[in-house]
């Protein structure tokens, strides 16, 4: 009896078995009159061996990388000393029976048997010959394991998975809608979720009571390594919950998916408050893998001569010092690239001082004396051999150029450790943000969150300072998510959007089916959402989110397998009674 396995099934207790295998060729090698396939399937390779008088050995002849095959064949085991340990299949090899050539392949564009460098969007658009790569397959995988794992903690805590639509109305979050035009009512537009956040508060109003959805989000806004148009969130709102149940339910999600996935214990997060965040790390969300915790020194450069520090004194900004361990050896030429950096953060300039063993060095020399020197040390918990930075400016923009750098010498001296995981919380965020360029206040998480326990008093005198319910996972210096406990009173869900500017026809018209629903009996109710992609990624200790989607966007926000977004016929346009006033794409006006 023939029995079929995968190619990465068989062993040598297997040894005398008939079997079918099917697969593609992952190499072909010719040896000494023999014939050597190895025959790979996401499982795993095994080598088929072609003897010279057998009937399929022409065939096998022709026999190209990523011919599809069914083979069947005798296991045995390989003869002494051509076992290979990488493999686990390595001990034996499978005899052809027969060979059957189920479909032959173009020569691919890139090896896949190979992990090699390829280019991006070479990738993307053959980019069912990349996910044949064992890396790319193992990735899916694991993120399979991921989202199954999440699904079951969650049934098993009483939550129900709704789906909620994809054609909706525009819900601010942040980005900007992708939107659909509809064909029967002209010039009006659904717009595709951001999130499902006003659909699962309204799961809560519905009495649902614990809501889950692994929910694919759409946002309209520019690409980075992190981000992609479309994405997957965990998302989970509760009724008659609070922060710390919230945080309770997330972190032993994560804590199981950990454990169960990647064989990892983690340790119970730690918490910082925002403050403690921005001040420490400069960002609201530290990598904590490493300490180089900053440090504010205005105190000791006080009556100081040097222009550029005591402007920055007088005028309330922060001199802001980051410690640079081993960064005494750097040469002039290094911190000047490093200067370079800095201003590619933001910063104005930076001043270094490198505590050599053979001499303090600086690039404010004149104005850096050894009392200086001796309390920067302390401030910086720095060594000899060690260097400090130093960066000056108003105070929130001086910590976040040193948040910056602080991450860019945690690289350089290779204290980001993709296995390490380093999770945490950060809460009491303030409500409201301002926007650097137009110096417009916003929600720093999103309109619907709570402000915190006796924060309401703020709204009218002084909502910048206003503190809001809401808590961020940080992993690794990436957000995993951000969550909040809900307003779930209709006149302060009301004062809310009229303190960001809203008249009471903007809110009846963007928001009118929202507040009604409150209306109507809300319980007070909370929750997050991660973002599956970032999880699965780092999980995976990959940089990039392409690398743990199926069919991600490229860079530009295109899909460069199918070509999308592409032209669409005159005819569906004017179905939409839609007319483009858009001037022909590059490729169209060059005639191509
Ligand atoms: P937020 O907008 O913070 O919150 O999103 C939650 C998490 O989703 C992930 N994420 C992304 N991942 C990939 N590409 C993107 N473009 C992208 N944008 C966001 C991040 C982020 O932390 N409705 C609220 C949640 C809530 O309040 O319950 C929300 O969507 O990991």
């Amino acid at each position: 009896m023939i029995t079929r396995f995968s190619c990465g099934a068989l062993r040598a207790s297997d040894a005398g078995a008939a079997v079918e295998l099917n697969g593609w060729v992952n190499r072909r090698r010719d040896h000494g009159g023999l014939i050597f396939v190895d025959l790979r399937d996401r499982d795993g390779v095994t080598q088929i061996v072609f003897d010279p008088t057998h009937v399929s050995f022409k065939d096998a002849e022709h026999l190209r990388n990523e011919d599809v095959l069914r083979i069947t064949g005798t296991v045995r085991k390989r003869p002494a000393g051509t076992e290979n340990s990488t493999l686990a299949t390595g001990e034996i090899e499978v005899g052809i029976d027969s060979l059957e050539i189920l479909n032959r392949s173009q020569v691919p564009p890139f090896q896949i048997n190979v992990d090699a460098d390829v280019d991006v969007d070479l990738r993307l658009e053959y980019r069912y010959l990349d996910l044949r790569r064992p890396r790319m397959q193992n990735n899916i995988i694991l993120r399979h394991k991921i989202v199954k794992t999440m699904r079951d903690f969650f049934d098993e805590r009483g939550f129900v998975e709704i789906e909620t639509p994809m054609l909706i109305k525009s819900t601010p979050e942040g980005a900007r809608d992708y939107l659909v035009p509809s064909r029967l009512y002209p010039g009006e537009f659904y717009a595709l979720p951001q999130s499902p956040q006003l659909l699962k508060q309204i799961c809560m109003i519905a009495g649902f009571g614990k809501y889950m959805q692994i929910a694919r989000c759409m946002r309209d806004e520019d690409q980075r390594a992190d981000r992609q148009p479309e994405f997957t969130q965990l998302d989970v709102e509760m009724s008659f919950t609070n922060q710390e149940d919230v945080i309770e339910t997330m972190e032993s999600c994560i804590r199981r998916v950990w454990k169960n996935v990647l064989g990892v214990d983690l340790a119970p997060f730690p918490r910082l408050t925002y403050d403690d965040a921005m001040n420490k790390y400069g960002i609201d969300k530290p990598d904590l893998r490493f300490g180089l915790e900053l440090a504010q020194v205005n105190d000791i450069f006080a009556g100081t001569d040097f222009v550029v520090f005591k402007s920055v004194i007088d005028t309330e900004g922060a001199i802001v010092a980051l410690r640079y361990p081993g960064g005494a050896s750097l040469s002039r030429r290094d911190f000047d690239a490093l200067t370079e950096e800095a201003k590619t953060a933001g910063a104005r300039g930076m001043v270094w001082v490198a505590l050599g063993a053979d001499g303090v060095k600086s690039s404010a020399q004149k104005f850096i004396n050894d009392d200086h020197v001796a309390k920067l040390r302390s401030a910086t918990q720095s060594e000899t051999g060690d260097a400090i930075l130093l960066f000056a400016d108003a105070r929130a923009h001086a910590l976040a150029v040193a948040g910056k750098m602080r991450n860019a010498v945690g690289e350089r001296c290779g204290l980001r450790d993709p296995k390490q995981f380093s999770f945490c919380w950060v809460l009491d965020f303030p409500y409201l943000e301002v926007d650097d360029e137009t110096g417009k206040a916003y929600p720093a998480h999103h309109p619907f969150t709570s402000p915190g326990e006796g924060q309401w008093q703020y709204l009218h005198t002084d909502p910048l300072k206003m503190r809001a319910q809401h808590y961020d996972m940080v992993l690794n210096g990436y957000e995993l998510g951000s969550g909040s406990i809900r307003i779930h009173k209709p006149e302060e869900q009301r004062a809310i959007f009229e303190m960001l500017g809203m008249t009471p026809q903007q809110i009846q018209d963007q928001f009118g089916f929202f507040v009604k629903a409150l209306e109507y009996g809300a319980p007070p109710h909370g929750g997050m959402a991660l973002g599956i992609d970032r999880i699965v990624m780092l999980a995976a200790g990959e940089n990039h989110l392409r690398d743990v989607i199926a069919f991600p966007k490229n860079q530009s926000a295109r899909d460069v397998m199918m070509d999308a977004p592409s032209a669409v016929p005159e005819q569906l346009l004017r179905d939409l009674y839609l007319k483009s006033t858009a001037p022909p794409p590059p490729d169209q006006a060059a005639g191509r």
